[in-house]
């Protein structure tokens, strides 16, 4: 028997969750400074994402390739609209702009929902075992920054208290080893997992003033409509725009790719491999519009084969987005 499927996916995943925690706004709120309006911005793009997750998750709950992962006590849209709610008020759907990235992560998620509805699982494990763990250290360093009424505009992580968040990290965990998948749709969930990890990569990336950023004078960058104040308009200004990292160091190519795309510079690179023959499979790195993500390797068997190229120009092209703007 092989490996299980959730330990594979938190054995390969490990590095894209390394990087995911610590881009843009995540990392901020993990040095505690909470924007409000900045965080409003992120639980309207979790709402969509979320919507559409949970929305594929109901309608393919007869599959029971998607079955175990749909599990009702985990949903989070309705916890996300109540906090926006709260936060910033009733008219939040038409106030709180969604950002481009969130847009084009929901409109993937719908796709699935079309054509590969068992790859929801990777998203559902991304998110929900995100928010079971991860997220219960997010909900005190939010609490503290916005000196939340008694747990007021949290709901999000509240999933009860610590023995039922565990015993529904490991109920999710047998779900997802007792999947009837075959090793080629396990190798498919997996990679989709670590797509998903970069979606929120280029997400957090974005709601803190990185690439497309809405900070960096597109919507959010004008005034706040003049409704009743709320969290997330008042206090703070917007978040200064963040300087994108350029990894000098490994910028040293062995193999390059450039991808046509409309409105944005993309390129994918391989950084100087760290050991080993160059045609063990790599990372690849993808630069847009001088951004730089991690992509982890995007396929399996010897380095530069036709397989790999396709898989590097699909996922770059996952990560830019939409072809044109919001
Ligand atoms: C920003 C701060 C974050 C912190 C401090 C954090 C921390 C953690 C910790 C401590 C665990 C291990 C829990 C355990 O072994 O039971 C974990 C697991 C996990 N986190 Fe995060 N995390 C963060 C962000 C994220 C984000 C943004 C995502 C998704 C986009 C995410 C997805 C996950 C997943 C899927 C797991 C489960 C790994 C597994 O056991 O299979 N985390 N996180």
């Amino acid at each position: 028997m092989g490996e299980p499927l959730a330990a594979r996916l938190r054995r390969e995943t490990r590095a894209a969750h390394a990087v995911a925690e610590r881009s843009g706004i995540m990392r901020s709120i993990l040095r505690g400074r909470v924007e409000p309006r900045a965080y409003c911005a992120l639980l309207r793009a979790l709402h969509e994402i979320y919507d559409a997750l949970e929305s594929g998750l109901v309608r393919h709950a007869g599959s029971p390739l998607v079955a175990p992962a749909s599990v009702p006590a985990l949903y989070r849209t309705a916890a996300l609209a109540a906090d926006l709610e709260q936060l910033h008020g009733p008219r939040w759907r038409r106030e709180v702009p969604l950002c481009a990235a969130a847009a084009a992560y929901g409109a993937r998620l719908r796709r699935l929902a079309d054509e590969r509805p068992e790859w929801l699982v990777a998203h559902a494990y991304v998110r929900y075992l995100g928010d079971l763990s991860g997220g219960q250290i997010l909900r005190g360093i939010v609490a503290l920054a916005l000196e939340t009424n008694g747990g007021a505009g949290l709901s999000f992580y509240d999933f009860g208290d610590a023995e039922t968040v565990a015993a529904l990290k490991a109920r999710f965990r047998d779900a997802l080893n007792d999947l009837p998948v075959d090793t080629a749709i396990s190798d498919e969930i997996v990679e989709e997992a670590k797509l998903a990890f970069a979606l929120h990569t280029r997400l957090f990336e974005e709601l803190d003033g990185g690439p497309g950023a809405a900070f960096a004078g597109g919507r959010f960058g004008t005034a706040p409509p003049a409704a009743a104040r709320s969290r997330c308009q008042g206090g703070s200004p917007p978040m200064p725009v963040r300087e994108t990292s350029s990894r000098a160091s490994e910028k040293k190519m062995h193999e390059s790719i450039h991808i046509d795309h409309p409105s944005k510079r993309i390129r994918c690179y391989v950084p100087a491999p760290a050991s080993g023959s160059q045609r063990q499979p790599q990372r690849w790195v993808c630069e847009i519009d001088g951004a730089t993500f991690d992509m982890g390797i995007v396929a399996r068997g010897d380095r530069g084969n036709a397989e790999e190229e396709r898989a590097v120009r699909r996922r770059a092209l996952e990560l830019a987005g939409p072809e044109t703007g919001p």
